[in-house]
């Protein structure tokens, strides 16, 4: 035994004679037993005020039934199993892309001895996930980025897109999954109206995208073969069009669309992505073009029934006619 370990147990055996009694029964030790020796790690306080504070610390660390034994180092510790408590989330984590990857609830709950509830605070979230996914970090620049900073719960976080536990992998570029997921994602939120308005963001963006080209074959189920919304305005540096660095920017749009559209010009990207034919304010091109072929196939329209009475009126007229002189 070194040492240290041996002026503890002396320390120890001391301070709490009954703390040792009920040890040795193999009966739950009361924390701040633990924390006698283990304060260095974190405070009494900080553990009685967090989630945890009233479990026992061997609720988690269940093999440590012994104290004189963990303290001479005979008990291997073993790692610990939050799914005793948490069976939803343990289901849904053995169900992600991290644990075939050997990520583990204590990897990214690191502070489990001081947790406290996280409130659907998202800036807690985006913290969490770019520790180790730093090549996302480029998400804090986006709009839906400033805007969970600047506080605005309505706005995407990873969770929103990614799910907090239940993560599955991204995939290949082109199969159906990965695809569909390009934009089931924005659907969520920019399908509800009620949110758009509230944050003053363009609101038919969903109903204008399944009227195109797009959209359509989206809605047949073939997402694989057409543009989603994040292969337009990307998934982690989403920017509004009058942003010099967004995607869909005029001075970066051909380069958006010429990712699938070899040689697309300017005139190409000038296809509405969301053309809302009566919005004569943001379209007025498609808007006058909208007004003035709905004009021409009403006249045509117009024109050919009224041929069609005149050509009715005039059979009846003449079939009465010859009725006549067959008599
Ligand atoms: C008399 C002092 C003392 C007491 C009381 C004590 N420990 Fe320890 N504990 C130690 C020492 C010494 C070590 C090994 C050195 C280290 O890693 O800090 C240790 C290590 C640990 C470890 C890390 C083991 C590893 O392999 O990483 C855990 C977990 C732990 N103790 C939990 C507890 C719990 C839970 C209790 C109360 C049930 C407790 N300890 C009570 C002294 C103590
Ligand atoms: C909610 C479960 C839980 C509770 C309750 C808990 N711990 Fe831990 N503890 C952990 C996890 C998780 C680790 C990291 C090691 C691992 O992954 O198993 C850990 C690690 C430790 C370590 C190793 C040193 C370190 O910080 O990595 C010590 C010492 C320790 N705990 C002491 C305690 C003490 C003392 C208490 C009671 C005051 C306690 N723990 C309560 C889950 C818990
Ligand atoms: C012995 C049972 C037990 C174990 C084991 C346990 N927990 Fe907990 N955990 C609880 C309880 C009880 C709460 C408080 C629940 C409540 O207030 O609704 C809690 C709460 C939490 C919360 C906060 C929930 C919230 O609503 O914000 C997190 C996060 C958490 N635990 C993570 C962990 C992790 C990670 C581990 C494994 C290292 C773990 N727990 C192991 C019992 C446990
Ligand atoms: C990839 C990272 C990651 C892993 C792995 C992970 N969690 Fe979480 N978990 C989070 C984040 C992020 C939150 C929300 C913020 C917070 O609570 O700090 C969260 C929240 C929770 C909550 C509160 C849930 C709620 O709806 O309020 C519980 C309980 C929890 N985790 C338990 C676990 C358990 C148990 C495991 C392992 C089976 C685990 N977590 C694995 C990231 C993770
Ligand atoms: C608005 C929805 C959305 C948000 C918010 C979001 N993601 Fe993503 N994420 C996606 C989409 C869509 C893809 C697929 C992109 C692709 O294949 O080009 C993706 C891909 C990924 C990938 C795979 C690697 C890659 O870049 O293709 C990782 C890792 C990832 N996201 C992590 C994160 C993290 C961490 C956050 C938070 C900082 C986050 N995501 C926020 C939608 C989102
Ligand atoms: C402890 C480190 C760690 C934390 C924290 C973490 N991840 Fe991961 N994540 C990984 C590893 C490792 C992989 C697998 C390797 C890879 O693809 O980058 C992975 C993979 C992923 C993938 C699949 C990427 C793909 O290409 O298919 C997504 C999506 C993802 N993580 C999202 C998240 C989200 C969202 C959070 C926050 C809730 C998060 N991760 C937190 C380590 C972590
Ligand atoms: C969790 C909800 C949510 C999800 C999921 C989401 N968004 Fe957003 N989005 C918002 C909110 C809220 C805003 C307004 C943010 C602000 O305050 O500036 C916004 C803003 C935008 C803007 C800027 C609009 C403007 O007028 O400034 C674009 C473009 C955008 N989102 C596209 C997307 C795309 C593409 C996806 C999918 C990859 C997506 N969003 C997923 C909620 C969401
Ligand atoms: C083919 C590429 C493309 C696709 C797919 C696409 N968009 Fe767009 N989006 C654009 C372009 C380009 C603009 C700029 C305005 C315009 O030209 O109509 C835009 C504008 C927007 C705006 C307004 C931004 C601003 O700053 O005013 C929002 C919000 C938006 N799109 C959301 C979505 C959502 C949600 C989807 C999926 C349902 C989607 N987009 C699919 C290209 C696309
Ligand atoms: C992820 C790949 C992808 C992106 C990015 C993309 N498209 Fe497409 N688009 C397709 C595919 C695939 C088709 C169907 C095959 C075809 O006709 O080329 C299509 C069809 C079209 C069509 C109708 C068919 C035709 O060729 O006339 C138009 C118009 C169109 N896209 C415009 C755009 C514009 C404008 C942009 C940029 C704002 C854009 N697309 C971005 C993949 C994409």
């Amino acid at each position: 035994m070194s040492i240290p370990r041996l002026s503890l147990l002396i320390l120890f055996l001391i301070v709490s004679l009954s703390h040792t009694v009920s040890a040795e029964q193999g009966m739950a030790i009361d924390p701040a037993t633990c924390l006698g020796c283990h304060s260095d790690r974190f405070s009494i306080k900080e553990f009685a005020a967090s989630v945890h504070g009233k479990n026992a610390c061997t609720s988690c660390h269940t093999d440590i039934t012994d104290l004189i034994r963990h303290m001479k180092g005979e008990i291997k510790v073993q790692k610990v199993q939050c799914e005793r408590c948490h069976k939803r989330e343990n289901a849904e984590h053995y169900a992600s892309v991290h644990i075939a990857k050997g990520v583990r609830c204590a990897d990214c709950h690191t502070d489990v001895h001081s947790h406290t509830y996280w409130r659907k605070d998202k800036r807690i979230v985006v913290a969490m996930c770019i520790q180790c996914h730093d090549k996302e970090a480029v998400y804090r620049k986006s709009v839906h980025g400033k805007a969970v900073v600047a506080g605005n719960s309505d706005s995407a976080a990873c969770h929103d897109c990614h799910n907090l536990h239940d993560i599955k992998p991204v995939g290949g570029k082109d199969d159906h999954a990965s695809r569909e997921f390009h934009t089931k994602v924005c659907l969520k939120c920019h399908s509800d109206a009620e949110m758009m308005k509230r944050n003053k963001v363009f609101n038919v963006a969903v109903k204008t995208y399944m009227e195109s080209y797009h959209g359509k074959n989206y809605r047949l189920g073939f997402p694989e073969r057409v543009a989603g919304c994040s292969d337009c305005h990307t998934a982690h540096s989403v920017l509004p069009r009058n942003d010099p660095a967004s995607s869909i920017n005029s001075a970066n749009v051909i380069k958006t669309c010429s990712k699938c559209h070899a040689g697309a010009t300017a005139s190409f990207t000038k296809f509405y992505a969301h053309g809302e034919p009566t919005d004569r304010h943001n379209y007025p091109i498609l808007f006058y073009t909208f007004v003035s072929m709905t004009a021409l196939l009403v006249s045509v329209f117009a024109v050919f029934w009224l041929h069609t009475l005149f050509w009715m009126f005039r059979g009846f007229v003449e079939n009465r006619h010859k009725k006549h002189m067959h008599l």
